[in-house]
């Protein structure tokens, strides 16, 4: 791994799994017991504002009763310790175990949990309570505050970015992802366009295993601590 200096690492719920952070497409995952259509898309928000507005107090209650685990802080350690070139974890996960891990460098490309926007003045604010009372925009004052989620049909956040960064990577790992939804489950191809090796960290096969240079299945409390010590020796 000497000649590695830039690295796009990728993460799915998967990383959070073991601090109790229910995955998406387990068999009990939340699209189990909580249809997309209903709680995470724009339609299901104008049908039922107060239904979708209660899943993500659920959801922020529990990111805020959560711990980052092993995984998280051994990527915060390699955050801290990778000066050999840029590094960036891009997630789809809302939750903040991440920076609550020690990582600064994180891109959340569905939003955040904890995290209120304003669809009147475009404003964001960090929010730790319900929105389920209809809140008054800090901002602008109006009524129209909603999670600042990134939902089934609408653009994800920051995609130039992304995407600049997977071009001039050398590395890009993926962690905790199904590969079942894009445009991140088409990054690995992206990575590979751009002649980086790609590693995927995983409880299982995911949809896009075959497409990596390398995958390694386990727990990633327990094999994203080992890469990310191979990484800062190498
Ligand atoms: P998409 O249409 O590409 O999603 C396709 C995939 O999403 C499917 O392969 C399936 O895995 C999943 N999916 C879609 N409809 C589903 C359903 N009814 N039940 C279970 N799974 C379903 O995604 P999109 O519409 O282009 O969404 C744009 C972006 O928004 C995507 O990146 C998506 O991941 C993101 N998103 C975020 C959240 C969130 O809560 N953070 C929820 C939904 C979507
Ligand atoms: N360690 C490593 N990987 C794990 C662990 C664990 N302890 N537990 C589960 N996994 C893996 C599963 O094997 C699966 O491949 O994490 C993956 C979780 O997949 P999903 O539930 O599909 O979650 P994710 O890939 O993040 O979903 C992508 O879809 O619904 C949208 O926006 C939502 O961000 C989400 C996106």
């Amino acid at each position: 791994m000497t000649d590695i200096r830039n690295i796009v690492i990728l993460t799915g719920a998967g990383i959070s799994a073991e601090s109790g952070l229910r995955t998406f497409r387990a068999d009990d995952g939340l699209w189990e017991d909580h249809p997309v259509e209903q709680v995470a898309t724009p339609q299901g928000f104008r049908r039922d504002p107060d239904l979708v507005q209660r899943f993500y107090d659920e959801r922020r209650a529990q990111v805020r009763a959560a711990n980052p685990n092993a995984a998280h802080l051994a990527l915060g350690r390699l955050d801290m310790g990778w000066k050999r070139g840029d590094l960036l974890i891009v997630t789809q996960n809302i939750d903040d175990l991440h920076e609550r891990g020690g990582a600064a460098r994180v891109l959340h490309m569905h939003g955040e949990a904890l995290s209120a926007w304003c669809t009147n003045c475009d404003a964001r604010h960090r929010w730790t309570g319900t929105l389920r009372n209809n809140p008054p925009c800090p901002s602008c004052g109006m009524a129209s505050l909603r999670p600042d989620i990134v939902w089934f049909g609408e653009m994800p956040y920051r995609m130039e970015r992304i995407y600049r960064a997977i071009a001039g990577c050398d590395l890009f790992v993926s962690i905790g992802t199904s590969g079942a939804v894009y445009p991140a489950a088409g990054f690995v191809q992206e990575a590979g366009r751009a002649g980086a090796r790609t590693l995927e960290l995983n409880l299982e096969e995911s949809l896009g295993s075959r497409v990596f240079s390398e995958t390694r299945l386990g727990k990633a409390s327990e094999i994203v601590p080992a890469w990310v010590e191979e990484m800062l020796a190498g």
